[in-house]
């Protein structure tokens, strides 16, 4: 699906992350671990077309986009849910439907789309409030909401579950294998938990100060990673 060579990217002259190669396949959960300011959304923004790398080669489907974005129809295919998203001042149910209207679709799927989605994601009694008015689960569970009512082949999660209780991860996690294993959707997810990681990706990254050190399968990632500095960053978890 996507397949990346030899990537550096700077801001203003700055490197910020370099990945000397990386396939991601269709249908793959791929975890991104590292600390802060290590390069993870800035990766998450290459693969969301929102930059093209400064240097190297980015390609999806087969086709390069090193340096213009894809045509609309193929951007989106992919949806990212950003780190610090906010809802538009709206009700929650205009919050989904937006995108779909944008998208020109009749108002009679985008009902029914709104309503199957708000109510998998438990929002569904909270439809006509206003978004400002939700809590931060709340507003985690709209922000996947209106990503997941796309039916996107490729979701880019930052942090999806940042700040949230256990019982709200617990949600956010069934929601994301369930769109898995019903859509086979290819999902990066980046992450501060490595435990997620654990049970969510069949590949997980470690990205230390903007290099790509490692991508490994997860059960090999968690008992013999590649890199010393993985191994330094599991320990930090007790792993
Ligand atoms: N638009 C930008 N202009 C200049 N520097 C940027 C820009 N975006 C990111 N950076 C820098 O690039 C580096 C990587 O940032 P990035 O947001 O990718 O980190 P991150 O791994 O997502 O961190 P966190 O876990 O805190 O979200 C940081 O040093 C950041 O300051
Ligand atoms: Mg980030």
């Amino acid at each position: 699906m996507y397949l990346l060579q030899e990537i550096a990217h700077s801001y203003q002259g700055r490197c910020v992350l370099t990945i000397p190669e990386l396939t991601i396949p269709s249908g793959q959960v791929l975890a991104v671990l590292g600390a802060s300011g290590a390069g993870k959304s800035t990766f998450l923004r290459l693969l969301n077309f929102l930059e093209p790398p400064s240097y190297g080669r980015l390609f999806f489907q087969g086709q390069a986009y090193s340096q213009q974005p894809p045509p609309l129809p193929v951007r989106r295919q992919v949806t990212m849910v950003f780190q610090r998203g906010l809802p538009l001042q709206l009700s929650v149910w205009q919050n989904v439907a937006y995108p779909l209207q944008l998208r020109g679709l009749a108002a009679d799927e985008i009902a029914q789309r709104v309503e199957q989605i708000l109510a998998r994601v438990g929002l569904l009694a909270l439809a006509s409030q206003s978004a400002k008015r939700l809590s931060g689960g709340e507003l985690q569970r709209l922000a996947l909401a209106r990503a997941l009512v796309l039916r996107p082949q490729v979701l880019l999660l930052d942090e999806p579950t940042a700040h949230l209780d256990v019982k709200n991860v617990q949600v956010v996690e069934g929601l994301l294998q369930e769109e898995h294993a019903t859509r086979n959707v290819t999902i990066v997810l980046v992450t501060h938990q490595v435990a997620q990681a654990k049970r969510l990706a069949q590949q997980v990254a470690f990205v230390q100060a903007g290099q790509w050190l490692e991508s490994t399968p997860t059960e090999q990632f968690f008992q013999q990673p590649q890199h010393p500095a993985s191994a330094d960053y599991l320990a930090l978890f007790g792993l």
